[in-house]
């Protein structure tokens, strides 16, 4: 395979990029434009150069497989490709389609003229993945376009349309017909008028603004803080880009590769690129191959209009997907109906959506008091209270109405899946859809396997993740499934702490400078701690008398502390603020709860807190790996990034832990074990991978 295909088109030499399936620009292709471009330059004939990719898109940039290995001894890296288009003397012109982003942006930007089909995206996403645009697009980019707007660009990683891109001036022409052919007739102009290529090098519409406007950086790098917080990228590309306005054109690309090399090898980019991968692993499932054929899911039905009901309603209508929403009585149901009313006007108000979408969305909602209704629905979501008896008494009658072949889903978020299942006389078609709240917001869809669930019906309500646009990851059957049994682990642990001598605002702040949006008390606070108190009272009884009990979050329900919604929880609230503010009412009722459990209270440590509250929610995770209840450690990943705000750039839980090491979490969590008993005893698969110096990475199921 030619990884540059060459055409001729009278004195115009097309050079089509050629390395299905995004035209990734590895060592071959590299090679080969670099080969290419020195012929037509040397050939009497070619007058000029346009540049397309062939099939799908332009390019979407570097190969990330090829990241930390080392290309073979005198591949050009992408800068010399770049360089060798911008400084030929003939003109170049990109033709572009589909996507030009990353590097593929930045060789479009070493051409000297940018042609795109309307449909066209185009950007520089490298920061998502906890790196820079490394091949002059941090330095290109700010002598063509607004310098504020190359600084979102970059730090945001955002793809933009070929419209925007082309107000911006990153695209020169929007091809009213074929791509190729505007271009071609471009490099044909170009060639005739004999002007000296346009490179972007000696441009300088950007960086002329910063020379007047020195704190410019600064100020741009203070409006950013909140979403690059705990990172070091989004800083290094605006570093970059102010090496571009201060520095020579050749001295900000060595800087530019200087800052790259750093990043690309830090722990960061590492985390990030797993996260990427991690998304994408998370599809395949073994027992279920791709192949394996999905049901049409074309219409729904959810059972229950509260909370959760009503979020998971909408995520089918935002989509187009027609649903029933069933509700015991008219009220309940005209309530939940006005709530997501009210949720859409709330989108709409702040011009995120248009009146006219969100009537639509409305009109595919249909509302009734009567099961039958569910009888046509490709898919049934049951999203009632979470009771057994409730679910079992609603799965005998989905069972009785619904048509053969649809999908019977349960939202539980606790209950056996499988008993649920046992009631239907198609066990095979019931499986859990377990969303998480709020239910039209988060991404992430833990479709819980059923021991009857057919290959059939697991591939389809994968897909439908997709379709909804959620990141769905197959998860089995147990108490919490995965994402909430490993939490319950970090709240035990959280709760003690604070018995033992912590205060809520202190592990709310180690917690957040970790890099989650917030702490557990904070957290609690926002959810309502009415929830969690009621579920306690319900389950006492199951406690072991010899377990370890924090009172403290049962006295603070006591008092009617409910958390903001009652202006008072683990913090007080001013009216109308819902900044947390520590409360010396809640100091003192701690202080004594330790007492009266004979707990005498210490300092701990801001490295304690961390370690005890994250060390045994991964303990947790090698659990649920060695109970097969995930399918690989990278999924357990996905779903604390996308369900519980686990930071990123630290890969995730058993991510993170893999670049500890597991033998110092094996040893500290021994030691937990031996200081505060057997809920924290080690996991036999953690134990067993420390001891073998492995990673969660490295296990196979
Ligand atoms: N709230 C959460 O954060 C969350 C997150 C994930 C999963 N879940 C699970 O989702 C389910 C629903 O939780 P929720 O928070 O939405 O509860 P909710 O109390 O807000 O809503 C339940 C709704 O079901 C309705 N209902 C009860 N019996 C019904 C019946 N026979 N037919 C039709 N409607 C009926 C009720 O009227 C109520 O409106 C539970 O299984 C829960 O565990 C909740």
């Amino acid at each position: 395979m030619n990884a540059v295909i060459e055409e001729r088109r009278g004195s115009v030499l097309i050079l089509k990029l050629n390395n299905p399936p995004v035209n990734g620009l590895g060592a071959a292709l590299r090679t080969a434009l670099v080969t290419a471009i020195k012929a037509g330059q040397a050939d009497n004939e070619i007058d000029a150069f346009v540049v397309s990719g062939e099939g799908r898109m332009y390019s979407a940039g570097a190969d990330i497989r090829e990241f930390g290995s080392t290309p073979p001894a005198g591949t050009p890296d992408l800068n010399d490709v770049i360089d060798s288009l911008e400084m030929s003397s003939k003109p170049v012109v990109s033709a572009i389609h589909g996507v030009a982003a990353g590097g593929g942006l930045e060789l479009a930007l070493g051409t000297h003229y940018r042609v795109a089909d309307p449909k066209t995206r185009v950007g520089l996403p490298e920061v998502t993945l906890g790196i820079l645009p490394g091949a002059g697009g941090t330095q290109r980019l700010p002598r063509l376009i607004d310098i504020n707007k190359a600084l979102d660009l970059i730090t945001s990683g955002r793809l933009i349309s070929a419209g925007e891109a082309n107000t911006l001036g990153i695209i020169d022409e929007i091809a009213d017909g074929d791509v190729l052919e505007a271009a071609v007739e471009a490099a044909e102009r170009l060639a005739t008028e004999g002007a000296t290529p346009r490179r972007s090098r000696d441009q300088s519409v950007g960086i002329a603004a910063a020379k007047d406007n020195p704190s410019l950086f600064e100020d741009f790098a203070k409006t950013m803080a909140k979403a690059a917080r705990g990172m070091n990228a989004p800083y290094a590309c605006v570093r970059c880009v102010e090496a571009a306005a201060t520095m020579d054109f050749d001295a900000g690309l060595k800087y530019e590769r200087e800052e790259f090399n750093k990043l690309v090898s830090a722990t960061e980019s590492a985390a990030m690129r797993h996260a990427f991968f991690a998304e994408r692993e998370v599809a395949k499932i073994p027992d279920v191959p791709a192949s394996t054929p999905t049901k049409d899911i074309t219409s729904a039905a959810i059972i229950g209009c509260g909370t959760m009901g009503g979020g998971i309603a909408m995520n089918f209508a935002n989509v187009g997907i027609p649903v029933t929403i069933i509700e015991t009585e008219q009220a309940a149901l005209d309530r939940g109906l006005e709530r997501i009313k009210g949720n859409y006007a709330n989108t709409v108000s702040k011009g995120r959506l248009t009146q006219d979408a969100m009537d639509k969305r409305m009109a595919l909602l249909t509302g009734a008091t009567d099961m039958r209704a569910i009888g046509d629905a490709d898919i049934v979501i049951e999203a009632v209270f979470e009771e057994m008896s409730v679910k079992k008494e609603i799965f005998a009658k989905i069972d009785a109405i619904a048509k053969p072949g649809a999908i019977l889903a349960t939202n539980t978020s606790t209950l056996d899946v499988d008993e649920i299942a046992a009631v239907t006389k198609r066990p095979e078609d019931v499986v859990g859809t377990h969303f998480f709240s709020p239910a039209n917001v988060m991404r992430l869809l833990e479709n819980v396997c059923g021991a009857k669930s057919s290959p059939e019906t697991i591939a389809s309500v994968m897909k439908l993740g997709k379709t909804i646009n959620k990141v769905a990851v197959l998860v089995g059957v147990c108490d919490g499934f995965v994402g909430n049994r490993m939490l319950h682990q970090y709240g035990r642990e959280a709760n003690l702490l604070i018995e033992e001598g912590a205060l809520p605002q202190q592990v709310d702040k180690v917690i957040f400078d970790f890099g989650f949006p917030m702490g557990p008390f904070t957290m609690g606070d926002m959810a309502g701690l009415d929830i969690g108190w009621a579920v306690r009272k319900r389950k006492a009884a199951e406690r072991p008398s010899n377990q370890r009990y924090s009172a403290v979050a049962d006295r603070i329900c006591e008092q009617g502390r409910f958390g903001q919604k009652t202006g008072a929880g683990w913090y007080r609230y001013e009216a109308g603020n819902r900044t947390p503010i520590p409360d010396l009412e809640i100091e003192a009722l701690i202080v004594q709860a330790s007492k009266d459990a004979g707990i005498e209270r210490r300092e701990i440590s801001d490295e304690e807190v961390l370690k005890r509250c994250l060390y045994p929610l991964v303990n947790e995770g090698a659990k649920i790996l060695e109970e097969g209840l995930a399918i690989r450690s990278s999924d357990i990943d996905v779903i604390w990034v996308h369900g519980y705000g686990f930071p990123r750039y630290r890969g995730g839980p058993m991510f993170w832990a893999d670049t500890i090491g597991l033998d110092e979490v094996h040893e500290t969590m021994r030691r937990y074990h031996a200081e505060h008993g057997e809920l924290m005893r080690p996991a036999n698969l953690l134990e067993k991978l420390a001891k073998e110096g492995k990673k969660f990475s490295d296990f196979k199921g």
